[in-house]
């Protein structure tokens, strides 16, 4: 009979509480968490801001929404879904698998969590008005389910996005169907596996499998000369060996992602693979990988090869991802 009496008063203690409106926020949220795909690292999950299926709907909201800028833009501007949230015109950089990163922009500008990028983008790219925000009719109540405070601030607007962008993983593309020994690749695209992954390419070293980027940063002999426009990583370190150094791309969904390098000088993927073949400019910054003995005349890849290991990047393609409802405009 106790017992009874005593859930029973705990039940009204949490009743009058929610008329109150003294309910803590945080337990109304749904709380959600994030697993690595086969062959991928570890999720480092950022405790300091805890994903919840609430703060993730505010932050795409918030990715789609105009009110952000002074402009007139929102991130899905230069960010489309379709093309792995990138834009042709601005050469904007993919939004896939940021959650692994530990730098960003081209150059690695800023170092840290996606909060830390995410608190850049706010307040130093789009200078974002936050009282626009705190007058909205509808944004400080979905502020302050998701962070339990009344007032926002930059700081709630940059994990908001962050929650959203840890969400877009790709990981289930062609490729990775073949390492989980569910499809076959073809003749073709095998052949271009091998280039890839053997000396013939040497592409895995900065690529690697699962991520297929490396969080580091390689100058791959693109140009002679170095200045302000193609410094790279030394813009940021003035460390005269990081000159034309940038950040490795990942290759997920790059068959999407045109065009090419940080100045987005190439078009195509076939463009890009005759670089690497026959294109890689030695300087004393060019990456040893690209200069090692045996490729002083290029790669010397057949024109099938370089056609198989277009191929194999082509496999490297989540149109799930693409098409995802759950990543697209709310
Ligand atoms: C006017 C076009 C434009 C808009 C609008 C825009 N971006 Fe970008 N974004 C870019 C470009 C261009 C780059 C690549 C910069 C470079 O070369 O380093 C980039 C890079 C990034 C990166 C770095 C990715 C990486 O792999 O390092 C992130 C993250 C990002 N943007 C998020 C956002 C978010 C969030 C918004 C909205 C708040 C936004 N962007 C709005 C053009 C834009
Ligand atoms: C030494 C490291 C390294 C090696 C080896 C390497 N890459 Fe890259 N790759 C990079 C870096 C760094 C960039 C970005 C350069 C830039 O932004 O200017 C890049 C860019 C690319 C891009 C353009 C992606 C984009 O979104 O712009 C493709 C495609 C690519 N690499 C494919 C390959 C292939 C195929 C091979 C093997 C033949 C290869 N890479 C070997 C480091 C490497």
């Amino acid at each position: 009979m106790k017992s009874v009496v005593c859930i029973l008063s705990i039940f009204l203690i949490a009743l009058s509480c929610k008329k109150d409106g003294q309910i803590e926020p945080v337990e109304t949220l749904t709380f959600v968490s994030l697993e690595a795909p086969v062959n991928f690292p570890e999720i480092q999950l950022n405790n300091s801001n805890p994903l919840s299926i609430e703060g993730i709907e505010l932050g795409r909201k918030l990715y789609y929404d105009t009110i952000l800028s002074s402009t007139g833009k929102s991130c899905s501007s230069c960010h489309l879904q379709t093309s792995s949230f990138t834009e042709n015109s601005s050469n904007s950089q993919s939004h896939v698998n940021l959650i692994w990163n530990q730098y960003f922009l081209r150059n690695g500008q800023i170092e840290g969590t996606l909060e830390d990028a995410m608190m850049f983008e706010v307040e130093s790219f789009f200078h974002t008005d936050i009282s626009k925000l705190n007058q909205d009719p509808l944004y400080p109540k979905l502020f302050k389910k998701v962070f339990g405070k009344a007032e926002i601030t930059s700081k709630e607007v940059a994990y908001a996005l962050a929650q959203f962008l840890s969400t877009l993983i790709s990981s289930n593309s062609k490729f990775d169907s073949y390492l989980k020994g569910q499809t076959m690749l073809n003749s073709s695209e095998l052949n271009g596996l091998d280039i890839f992954l053997t000396e013939r390419g040497d592409c895995f070293h900065c690529h690697s499998v699962g991520l297929m980027g490396d969080n580091s940063f390689h100058n791959i002999g693109l140009d002679l000369t170095f200045n302000s426009l193609n410094w790279g990583r030394y813009a940021v370190t003035m460390n005269e060996v990081d000159k034309g150094k940038f950040k490795t791309p990942s290759l997920r969904n790059v068959e999407f992602s045109g065009p090419y390098m940080h100045d987005g000088r190439f078009s195509s993927l076939e463009e890009v693979v005759e670089f690497y073949n026959s294109g890689v400019q030695v300087t004393a910054y060019t990456d040893p990988i690209m200069t090692k003995p045996g490729k002083e005349f290029g790669l010397q890849l057949s024109n099938q090869d370089k056609i198989d290991l277009v191929n194999f990047l082509k496999a490297l393609s989540d149109t799930s991802f693409l098409n995802n409802t759950k990543f697209s405009k709310p």
